[in-house]
């Protein structure tokens, strides 16, 4: 398939160019495009032959549910049914923004949107250049991340164009994704609501509108558990891994550092290309030929933007080895161990 990349100025938006990618999607053809969060493969939700188009693009099994992009509030009556009055006050606090909610769906959303679900997964993002294709497209857009499935979300369109590039009809380019990880995911089917993916928006965020809010069992898992099935059906599958194998380092700040330096030896003395992965303070104390810097706690939104590049730069510099320290000083903490921990296998070794 031939695919057309285009960059669109989000200072200055041409409406011709978001027209073209509007028009094709409302012709079922894909589009990957810019969000807030990460990079989205849109397609038609309401065609059930588009989204099987989706998950073959992504290489992606078809019981993993997709996200419906909407521009408009008024799309969510039309798109769930016996809507809580939660929702409302959710989406008037984080719409448009970084938060997905799960409700029930209504009959014109196919199955082969929610993988087979009742419930369907609704998301307005803030980002003015998706909003605007999604608005042009007349329709309301079925968009996973856009990267092949296993592989780190991209936050750049050079991530897209190395997973997606002749699988997808365009692919619109419109810089650096600002929060660069994917949005919290807030399930509102049940009794109590529940966190199924943490996100830029934290439980302390919810916590301020909704008075028991819970974490889905997989999204606190520090290993894999077969026993706990996870919510989000995508949360099963393996994710974000980059070839070389992360080891995540927990203990005191010093702990972490003499555990790292040691491991960094005994690894390169087996000849093995070894990085390490850390923050701004502390990359000085590592002795390690290749380090990489998530940024500084000072700029928290920094680090979570930085992540899935740096997981795609591992493979891109041949590491084989990566050791990594916890990030736990921020309120994105939760987020980032989040991915890091299944860029791990939840490989983690804790210094007594
Ligand atoms: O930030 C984002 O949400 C990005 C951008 C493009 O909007 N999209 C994204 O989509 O991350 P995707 O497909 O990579 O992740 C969607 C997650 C999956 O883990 C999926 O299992 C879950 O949402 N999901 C979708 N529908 C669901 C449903 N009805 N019930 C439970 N989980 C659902
Ligand atoms: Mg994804």
């Amino acid at each position: 398939m031939e695919t057309k990349v285009i960059k669109i100025d989000r200072m200055q938006l041409d409406k011709t160019l978001i027209q073209e990618a509007g028009n094709l999607l409302a012709n079922g053809a894909l589009v990957a495009f810019p969000t807030e969060t990460v990079y989205g493969l849109g397609g038609d939700g309401l065609k059930p032959d588009v989204a099987e188009k989706i998950y073959k693009a992504k290489g992606r099994p078809s019981d993993n549910p997709l996200i419906l992009h909407i521009s408009d509030l008024s799309a969510l009556e039309i798109l769930a049914v016996d809507i809580p009055e939660l929702a409302y006050r959710l989406a008037k606090k984080f719409w448009p923004g970084p938060l997905t909610m799960i409700l029930k769906k209504s009959a014109i959303v196919p199955y082969a949107v929610t993988g087979g679900l009742e419930t369907v997964a609704i998301r307005m993002p803030s980002d003015e250049i998706a909003r605007e294709i999604i608005r042009a497209s007349g329709t309301y857009i079925a968009a996973p991340s856009a990267n092949s499935s296993t592989r780190p979300s991209p936050t750049k369109a050079e991530h897209v164009i190395e997973d997606l590039f002749g699988k997808v009809d365009m692919i619109v380019d419109g810089g650096n994704c600002d929060i660069g990880l994917e949005s919290s995911i807030i399930d509102l089917s049940g009794d109590v609501p529940m966190i199924l993916r943490p996100g830029f928006i934290t439980k302390e965020d919810f916590e301020e509108i909704v008075a028991k809010v819970d974490y889905d069992k997989a999204v606190l898992a520090k290993k894999i558990q077969e026993s706990v099935v996870a919510k989000a059906p995508g949360m099963k599958y393996k994710h974000y891994a980059p070839k070389g194998q992360i080891t995540i380092v927990e203990g005191t700040k010093e702990q972490v550092i003499t555990t790292i330096n040691c491991l960094v030896k005994e690894s390169e003395q087996k000849g093995l290309r070894t990085a390490v992965l850390c923050i701004e303070e502390t990359k000085e104390q590592y002795e390690c030929n290749y380090i990489y810097s998530l940024g500084s706690v000072k700029q928290e939104k920094e680090m979570g933007a930085h992540l899935f590049d740096i997981l795609r730069t591992f493979d891109k510099d041949g590491m084989e080895v990566i050791y990594s320290e916890s990030f736990d000083q921020t309120k994105l903490a939760g987020a980032i161990m989040n991915r890091l921990r299944k860029a791990a296998g939840y490989q983690t070794i804790i210094c007594e």
